[in-house]
C-alpha cells in the first residue's frame, strides 16, 4: 500500500503501546463503573470522557431499555424527519443510491445524548420521503477506529458493493489523538467488510485533526477530499487520487487551491459536486476570521462556486467569494453528492458542534434536514426540498393569517406564503401569544429576521436570539416556504434562493399561526 511505511511509523509509535491500554482502559470502566449507568439517565448530568468511550457491550438491557422509552416518549420528535431512535446523531454520511434505493448513513452515538463513540446508522429509501431505518452499520470495532467510526462518504464500486471512504478516530492513553481514512465495503445484503489496513494517514505537514474524506468522481477516476488543519494551524482541504478501480490505492495529491484567504484553524466536512458541470464546494471551516465572511452560528457551513476544478495542478479555478449556505440558527456538515438521475442532493445536520440542545433531556439530540436538490440560477446556488418533498403535502386549507391567532392541527406542516408588504409572522406560538417564533419582513430592505426569544425553553443563546438574511426585492414579492416539523423549522426563500434552518423547542400544544398584518397562506399538514 502507498503509504504503508508512513503508516508503519504511525503504528509503532502511536498505535501499539496504545492498543494494549485500549484494551486495559475498557476493563478498567466495566470495573469502575460496575455497569451502574442508573445516574446517567439524568442526562444532562456531565459525561466523562471514560463514560463516552467505553464499550457498546458494557451497557446494560436496563440502561438501553430506559433511554429508549425516554426517546420515544419525548415531545420533541420530528414526524417526517430522521432522527436518532436515541442517543446523539450528527453528520449525514455516506449518502448515495446503491442497490436501486438511496442511502444515508449518519453519524450516531446511542448510548446518550451527547458526543461519544460514533458508529454509522444507515437509512434507506427509494424517494427520499420515506425512510427504512437499517440501525448501526459501521462500528467502532478494530484498532484504526476505536475511538469513533467518523464522518465520511460513500461510491457504489459495482451493483453489490458500496464502497465507504470514513475516518477512524483513535485516542492514545495520553488522550493524543491519530486520525485513519479507512475503506470498507457495504454488499447489496448489507453486510460491511473494512479493508485490513488504512488507506490513508494523515501527511506530513498536517495535524491529526484531518478527517471526513468525501469520495466523487471527475471524468472517471475517482478523487477524495479531506478536510485539515495544517502544522501552522490553519483550516486546508487536501485532495487524494485512487490508483486502481477497486478503490484499495490512494495517493496524495495536493492540498486543493481554492482561495488565498485564511480558512481558520480547521476545515471539517467538504464536498465537491458539479451541478452541470460547476464545481460547488461546500465546507465547514471552524475559526473563520468575521472579515473573510460574516456569519452568526458558532461555526458556519459554507461554500464558493468555481469555474473548473483542475485537478493535475488540485485547486478550483476562479472561485467565488465565500458565502453562508444557510442562514438559519442550526445547520452544519452538509453532505451533498452528485445522484444517477442527474441531479445533485443535500442532507444537513440541523445541529451544531458544542451546542446542546432541549431535546438533550430526553435522551436524543439531532435530526437530519429535508433532502435539498442543489441547483444554480443565474450563478447563484439554490436549495429547495426534493420534488418528491411534494407527496408530504396533505389536508391543503386556504387560511388567513391575523393578529389573533388561529391554530394548526399539528405542527407538522408546510405554509406557502406571498408577502408584498412588510409584516411580521408568528409560528409555534400559543394561543394568547405570549410565547412565539417570529419573522419579520422587510420588503424595502429586503430582509427576513428569525427571532427565537420569545419561546419558553430558551436555550444556545450564547450566539444571539435572532438570525436574518436578505433576498432579491426587486419583483416586490417574497415567496417562503416554511417546513415546520415540532422541533424544527426549515424556511426556503423564493424557491431557495436563501434557506434558514433552525431548531424550535416548545410545547406541543403551541401549533398557533398568526401575523401582524393579515394575510392569506396555504397550509398543508404533513404526512408522518
Ligand atoms: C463534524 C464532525 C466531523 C467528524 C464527526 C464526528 O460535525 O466533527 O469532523 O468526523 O463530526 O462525529
Amino acid at each position: 500500500m502507498n503509504n504503508y511505511q508512513t503508516f508503519d511509523t504511525v503504528y509503532i509509535f502511536n498505535y501499539k503501546p496504545f492498543s494494549k491500554v485500549c484494551q486495559a482502559f475498557d476493563i478498567k470502566n466495566f470495573l469502575a463503573y460496575n455497569l451502574d449507568m442508573t445516574n446517567k439517565t439524568d442526562y444532562t448530568l456531565p459525561w466523562t470522557s471514560p463514560e463516552r468511550y467505553r464499550s457498546y457491550a458494557s451497557y446494560d438491557k436496563a440502561y438501553t431499555d430506559e433511554i429508549t422509552a425516554s426517546v420515544a416518549a419525548s415531545t420533541y420528535k420530528t414526524t417526517y424527519h430522521i432522527q436518532p431512535k436515541t442517543g446523539l446523531l450528527n453528520d449525514p454520511n455516506g449518502f448515495s443510491f446503491f442497490n436501486g434505493k438511496y442511502h444515508l448513513f449518519y453519524q450516531v452515538f446511542p448510548y446518550g445524548p451527547v458526543h461519544g463513540l460514533k458508529s454509522w446508522g444507515l437509512m434507506t429509501s427509494t424517494d427520499l420521503i420515506h425512510w427504512q431505518d437499517e440501525g448501526l452499520k459501521l462500528f467502532p470495532d478494530t484498532v484504526y477506529d476505536s475511538h469513533g467510526a467518523y464522518s465520511g462518504s460513500a461510491l457504489p464500486l459495482s451493483d453489490d458493493q458500496l464502497f465507504l471512504f470514513y475516518t477512524g478516530n483513535t485516542r492514545g492513553a495520553d488522550k493524543s489523538r491519530a486520525a485513519y481514512q479507512n475503506g470498507a465495503t457495504y454488499s447489496a445484503s448489507g453486510e460491511i467488510k473494512k479493508f485490513v489496513s488504512p488507506l490513508l494517514t494523515t501527511p506530513k505537514g498536517y495535524t491529526d485533526h484531518f478527517r471526513d474524506p468525501m469520495i466523487f468522481d471527475y471524468q472517471g477516476d475517482k478523487y477524495a477530499i479531506i478536510g485539515a488543519q495544517t502544522a501552522e494551524l490553519q483550516g486546508a482541504v487536501v485532495l487524494a487520487h485512487a490508483n486502481d478501480a477497486s478503490l484499495t490505492s490512494w495517493e496524495y495529491s495536493k492540498q486543493l487551491a481554492f482561495t488565498k484567504q485564511d480558512m481558520g484553524y480547521m476545515i471539517e466536512c467538504p464536498n465537491l459536486v458539479f451541478i452541470e458541470q460547476t464545481p460547488v464546494l461546500l465546507f465547514c471551516p471552524q475559526g473563520l476570521d468575521q472579515a473573510v465572511c460574516a456569519y452568526d452560528n458558532i461555526f458556519p457551513n459554507m461554500y464558493v462556486i468555481a469555474d473548473g476544478f483542475d485537478p493535475e495542478a488540485s485547486s478550483l479555478t476562479n472561485t467565488s467569494a465565500l458565502h453562508n449556505l444557510d442562514d438559519g440558527f442550526e445547520v452544519y456538515a452538509t453532505q451533498a453528492f452528485n445522484a444517477p438521475d442527474g441531479r445533485v442532493l443535500a442532507s444537513s445536520w440541523l445541529g451544531l458542534p458544542d451546542l446542546d440542545d432541549p431535546s438533550l433531556a430526553d435522551g436524543w439530540q439531532g435530526i437530519l434536514s429535508l433532502v435539498k436538490e442543489l441547483t444554480l440560477k443565474n450563478g447563484k446556488l439554490y436549495q429547495y426540498p426534493v420534488a418528491e418533498t411534494l407527496s408530504l403535502r396533505q389536508n391543503q386549507e386556504q387560511i388567513t393569517l391575523l393578529d389573533m391567532p388561529i391554530a394548526s392541527p399539528t405542527n407538522s406542516y408546510e405554509l406557502e406564503l406571498e408577502i408584498t408588504s412588510d409584516n411580521e409572522l408568528y409560528l409555534f406560538a400559543n394561543a394568547d401569544k405570549t410565547s412565539y417564533v417570529s419573522l419579520t419582513v422587510d420588503m424595502l430592505n429586503g430582509t427576513l429576521t428569525l427571532n427565537r426569544e420569545h419561546l419558553p425553553i430558551n436555550w444556545a443563546e450564547s450566539y444571539g436570539n435572532t438570525r436574518s438574511t436578505t433576498f432579491d426585492n426587486t419583483t416586490g414579492t417574497v415567496k417562503l416556504n416554511l417546513f415546520a416539523d415540532t422541533s424544527s423549522l426549515e424556511i426556503f426563500v423564493n424557491d431557495g434562493e436563501k434557506v434558514m434552518s433552525s431548531r424550535i423547542f416548545t410545547a406541543p400544544e403551541n401549533t398557533y399561526l398568526a401575523a401582524k398584518s393579515d394575510i392569506t397562506a396555504t397550509l398543508w399538514q404533513l404526512k408522518k
